[in-house]
């Protein structure tokens, strides 16, 4: 039986030009979700799943990001004096415990991978989760533990797959599968950001993995891979190279790619229509201006 997963890296330190202007000052993970940030559906996923210490690989310009974590004692005082008891619970719920999260610099952004790596001296020689908080993934049961429950009968590396359309494969990690078949597939090879002609399958790596540390001891090398930057992917493919199991698990869920604006927007929708109090008005809405929009075409 594989050991308890109970550290994960997220990694933060990526510039977040695709939000431009806004993460000019805003950090990416800090921006809202309705009502939450991205960085908080993260956390409570991994709690879900049994992880109990939390590092952020971080950058210049994240502070924003660190004090989030931080008890706002005085918020705290206001709402109990005022008796806002559930906007409380709410705040609470935010709250992390003294000594469970870590903060580590990359100082360049030199690829996921080597943010990963950053954080190899708070991972020792256990294995470990990554995620990445702008993949924000709606599920019954939340992804990460779904992989869990799946790593503990496989043990070796996991990554969170999914099926995409071809013409998409040269913006994810792709698996080189046999077979192609059932919830947990074990994968031959990995391939980043291959062409679609290139590309040995649609199904793409996503951001959730579970990993062993030879994938730390991997990346000890800095290979530079596709983009000139140091890849999470070819580390995990190394492994598959050494004897060790890389397997793709196609969790159940929807993904949705909150590092891009067009994402961003359906989770928005999405979440809020899944939310009691916002369903109502903004389908109307939504349905008023569709009607509208249509009329007009
Ligand atoms: P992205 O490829 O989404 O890059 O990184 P980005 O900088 O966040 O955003 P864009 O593309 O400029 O808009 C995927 C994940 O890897 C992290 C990012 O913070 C994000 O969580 N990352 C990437 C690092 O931590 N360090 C890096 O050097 C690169």
């Amino acid at each position: 039986m594989a050991r308890k997963v109970t550290k994960a890296i997220f990694p933060v330190a990526g510039m977040g030009t695709r939000f431009l202007p806004a993460t000019k000052s805003v950090p990416k993970e800090i921006m809202t979700l309705v009502d939450r940030p991205l960085v908080q559906y993260a956390i409570d996923e991994a709690r879900a799943a049994g992880i109990t210490e939390f590092i952020f690989v971080t950058s210049r310009g994240k502070s924003a990001l660190e004090d989030y974590f931080d008890h706002n004692l005085v918020l705290e005082q206001d709402l109990k004096s005022k008796g806002k008891d559930e906007l409380l619970d709410v705040l609470n719920a935010t709250n992390m415990e003294s000594g469970a999260i870590a903060y580590i610099r990359q100082h360049k952004a030199l690829g996921l991978g080597h943010a990963v790596w950053c954080a190899r001296r708070l991972i020792g020689d256990e294995p470990f989760a990554v995620m990445l908080p702008d993949d924000v993934i709606a599920a019954d049961k939340p992804c990460l533990q779904q992989m869990v429950e799946a790593y503990e009968e496989t043990g070796g590396n996991m990554v969170a797959a999914m099926e995409v359309p071809t013409e998409q494969t040269s913006a994810y990690g792709i698996l080189d599968t046999g077979q192609n078949v059932g919830t947990v597939v074990r994968a031959k090879g990995m391939v980043e950001k291959p062409k679609p002609q290139e590309a040995p399958s649609n199904l793409a790596v996503i951001g959730r993995y579970i990993l062993g540390p030879s994938v730390l001891y991997n990346l000890n090398q800095k290979r530079k891979g596709s983009g000139g930057e140091i890849q999470l992917t070819d580390a995990i493919a190394e492994d598959i190279g050494n004897g060790v199991p890389v397997f793709g698990y196609k969790f159940d869920g929807q993904r949705f790619d909150c590092g891009s604006k067009a994402g961003f927007l359906q989770a928005t929708v999405s979440f809020a229509l899944a939310r009691e109090d916002l369903r109502d008005d903004l389908s109307r809405y939504l349905h008023d201006i569709v009607a509208t929009d249509r009329a007009a075409q």
